[in-house]
């Protein structure tokens, strides 16, 4: 499941809104934002509503804020119990500030193995084929874009490719990918990507929703109230987009190319298994402590 907003300061769980504080504002100081009353306002309210992380969230939602107004709405969100990068508009991820908000889903410090894993299988493509010319790196299901993002930074320039079946997302990968000359589709899965694509990706990632259907009810508020459905159910067992997924792989991948998916332990043999269906020779990668799952696959090197 991919549920960890609850673990790490993105993901402090607030409790219902207490009343406003005019200390908030009335310590806030344009001249310095990030004052150590306006800060210490802050922490406290963020506190009363149940924030894990007040003090880092105070100091980050502090340093965001353009005017007391806004310093009070940020807070009054926050303590609401919206993700705190959908109210700062952005997620720090692989050392990158992604652009994020309200209807996005927030990438995961978990995923942030998937690139690991991306950039190795890039560099270990062996001589020709998939590594012959500039990487080509598809990013399916990419939400904000974050992971194609990252792989192809860390590649240092790859010819990036990034879909969403949802448009609010794609705005986002949108902005995010821009500098990288990056191209964004919208549609279900492989159907909005150019025919010229086939046979030429390097480097496949998906981090599609795999959270089986039936614990969609059992998520933090924060990500089943705040982030879109569509970002979070992979079906009744949480792997059906995989499946749709590794099925097609084969026909985009060059020879050699790989292809990753973000699991989790308990889901990682069915994912597996819907690769190996398609023919790839697979392995399973994971990382305790990031508590992170990615099931890789290759196709044969010419
Ligand atoms: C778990 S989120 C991950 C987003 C991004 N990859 C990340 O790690 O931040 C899953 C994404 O898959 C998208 N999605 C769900 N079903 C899809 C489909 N059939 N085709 C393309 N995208 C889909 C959702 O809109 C959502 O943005």
């Amino acid at each position: 499941m991919d549920d960890d907003l609850d673990a790490d300061p993105s993901g402090s769980v607030c409790q219902v809104c207490v009343m406003p504080d005019e200390s908030i504002s009335a310590a806030w100081s344009p001249a310095a934002p990030d004052a150590p009353a306006a800060t210490a306002a802050v922490v406290a309210r963020l506190r009363t509503a149940g924030c894990v992380f007040a003090e880092e969230e105070a100091r980050l939602i502090v340093a965001a804020a353009d005017t007391p107004a806004d310093l009070e709405a940020m807070v009054d969100r926050r303590a609401g119990g919206e993700p705190l990068e959908h109210v700062l508009g952005w997620a720090e991820f692989c050392g990158l500030r992604i652009e994020v908000g309200p209807g996005v889903f927030v990438p995961r410090r978990r995923s942030e193995f998937l690139v690991q894993q991306a950039v190795a299988a890039s560099a270990g493509a062996g001589s020709g084929g998939a590594s012959a010319a500039r990487p080509v790196v598809l990013d399916l299901c990419c939400g904000s874009g974050a992971v194609g993002l990252a792989v192809a930074t860390a590649l240092r320039g790859a010819d990036l490719h990034a879909a969403d079946i949802d448009a609010r997302a794609a705005v986002y990968a949108h902005r995010n990918l821009a500098a990288t000359g990056g191209h964004v589709y919208v549609g279900d899965l492989y159907d909005p990507l150019p025919a010229d694509l086939r046979g030429r990706v390097t480097v496949l990632v998906v981090n599609a929703p795999y959270v089986p259907t039936s614990e969609i009810p059992l998520m933090p508020p924060e990500a089943r109230l705040h982030e879109p459905l569509i970002a979070l159910d992979g079906g009744p067992d949480g792997v059906s987009i995989h499946r749709r997924a590794a099925a097609e792989a084969p026909r985009w991948l060059a020879p050699g190319g790989s292809l990753l998916i973000e699991t989790s332990v308990s889901q990682s043999a069915l994912t597996q298994a819907a690769m190996t269906a398609g023919g790839m020779a697979t392995r399973i990668a994971t990382d305790a402590d990031m508590d992170a799952t990615v099931v890789i696959g290759r196709t044969e090197s010419p």
